[in-house]
């Protein structure tokens, strides 16, 4: 079965009860969580692996010399490896990060950037994805069709002679379409340059192969991958991390530390300085472990089917704008930002409303996305974002909110 059929029935609708955030009521009806996209809810599997390290094995790794010691080390390590498998990387170029925006920041800030540098980006990449380089150095943002969606095939006419880096999203988290990053890695190659993949949207939803897709450096978010909040991974091929300069110094990423000399560790420890989130990636390793058991082709497929149903459902409310519309249904995941028309409520006021009314959560606002919202013309946009637990019913029930909503503000 290929994924680009989008079948909606390839998980299996008993995952649901793998969240018991899902059985949370508002006014005693149940929720419909569609904002996995701002952070996902947990999987039991990711919250026993927390509460086992702080019932069980608490204990610093790498500088422990007692039993608790070995066992939290081995199972931080033992979710590096999970998550370097995730990925088809090794265990070397995994990084340990707070976050996305963290990681990103590393290597921002190691590769040496001046001023007068150029990074290629998009113009609707995340503020993550666009600070880190603007405190810098210049974005040079490849243009957006007019309804938003970024002009990939064109970025090689971006490139020039103080170009130093490409940093893309493979999902926007307003687009919610996958992009070309093949392209934009063999643009990379013909100029000798380093391409940053933000995968904070697309390691839930497709299978991420570095390897495959040849880049340099690729950064994620526990919280959105059914992990904890506060540990993100940052994976660069060895070579890349071992020519960036320190984020951070301290405790742990010290071999030796004297009066003659200071030796540090190899990567990927010398980049995490001092006592690392432990349950945190031990979670995170749960997690990832859980979405490979269901199979992450399985996961493309039913997020592609969703995506498919949410856009046609959308385009059937008139006067709805959806970003990057034109984008193929068959590269959109169960993601979308629209804004819907309205008398007078501002989208936010929308999706406080659908929280309020119909128990339905989502995003409203403008997503770390201003520069998009600005160029589109758009006072904010809702977004409606699924994960492998959402089902055609939860999309059902947004789309039959949002008609009524807009058919009263007519
Ligand atoms: C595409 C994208 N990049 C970066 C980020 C930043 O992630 P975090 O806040 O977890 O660092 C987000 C978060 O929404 C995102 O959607």
């Amino acid at each position: 079965m290929t994924h680009l059929d989008g079948k909606i029935d390839e998980l299996p609708g008993s995952i649901r009860n793998d969240f018991p955030l899902l059985s949370r009521t508002i006014d005693g009806e149940r929720i419909t969580y569609l904002d996995s996209a701002s952070t996902a809810p947990k999987p039991t599997c990711v919250i026993d692996a927390v509460a086992r390290v702080y019932g069980s094995y608490t204990a610093n790794v790498h500088r422990g010399v007692h039993l608790l010691a070995d066992e939290a080390t081995e199972a931080y390590e033992g979710a590096r490896g999970e998550i370097a498998s995730f990925l088809n990387a090794s265990s070397a170029e995994i990084v340990f990060t707070r976050n996305t925006t963290e990681a990103i920041n590393l290597v921002a800030s190691g590769i040496g950037l001046g001023k007068e540098d150029e990074v290629v980006i998009t113009a609707l990449e995340h503020h993550s994805n666009f600070m880190p380089w603007e405190a810098r150095a210049k974005t040079v943002p490849v243009a957006l069709a007019d309804d938003g969606l970024p002009l990939y095939g064109e970025v090689e006419s971006y490139i020039g002679p103080r170009t130093r880096l490409l940093a893309l999203a493979q999902i926007s988290n307003t687009a919610g379409i996958i992009a070309p990053v093949a392209e934009w890695a063999a643009a990379a190659r013909r100029h000798g340059l380093p391409l940053l993949v933000d995968a904070s949207q697309s390691a839930s939803h497709v299978p991420i192969d570095v390897k495959a897709l040849d880049c340099d450096f690729l950064v994620l978010s526990g919280h959105k991958l059914l992990g904890p909040s506060g540990i993100g991974v940052l994976y660069g091929k060895r070579e890349r991390l071992e020519g960036l300069s320190l984020y951070q110094t301290g405790g742990g990423m010290v071999r030796y530390h004297g009066e003659d000399r200071v030796e540090m560790h190899d990567v990927p420890q010398r980049f995490e300085a001092g006592t690392p989130n432990i349950e945190g990636a031990i979670g995170l390793g749960a997690a990832v472990s859980y979405l490979r058991g269901l199979g992450m082709e399985n996961v493309l497929a039913h997020s592609l089917g969703l995506g498919r149903l949410l856009v046609e459902g959308l385009r059937s409310i008139p006067g709805t704008r959806i970003v990057a519309d034109s984008g193929p249904l068959e590269k959109r995941i169960g993601l979308a930002a629209f804004s819907l028309p309205s008398r007078g409520m501002s989208q936010e006021s929308i999706a406080r409303l659908l929280c309020d009314r119909y128990q339905i959560l989502v995003s409203g606002g403008f997503h770390c996305a201003h520069i998009l919202h600005h160029r589109l013309g758009l006072d904010g946009t809702l977004r409606v974002s699924t994960h492998v637990f959402n089902t055609a019913d939860d999309i059902e029930r947004v789309l039959s909110a949002l008609r009524e909503i807009a058919d009263s503000s007519r």
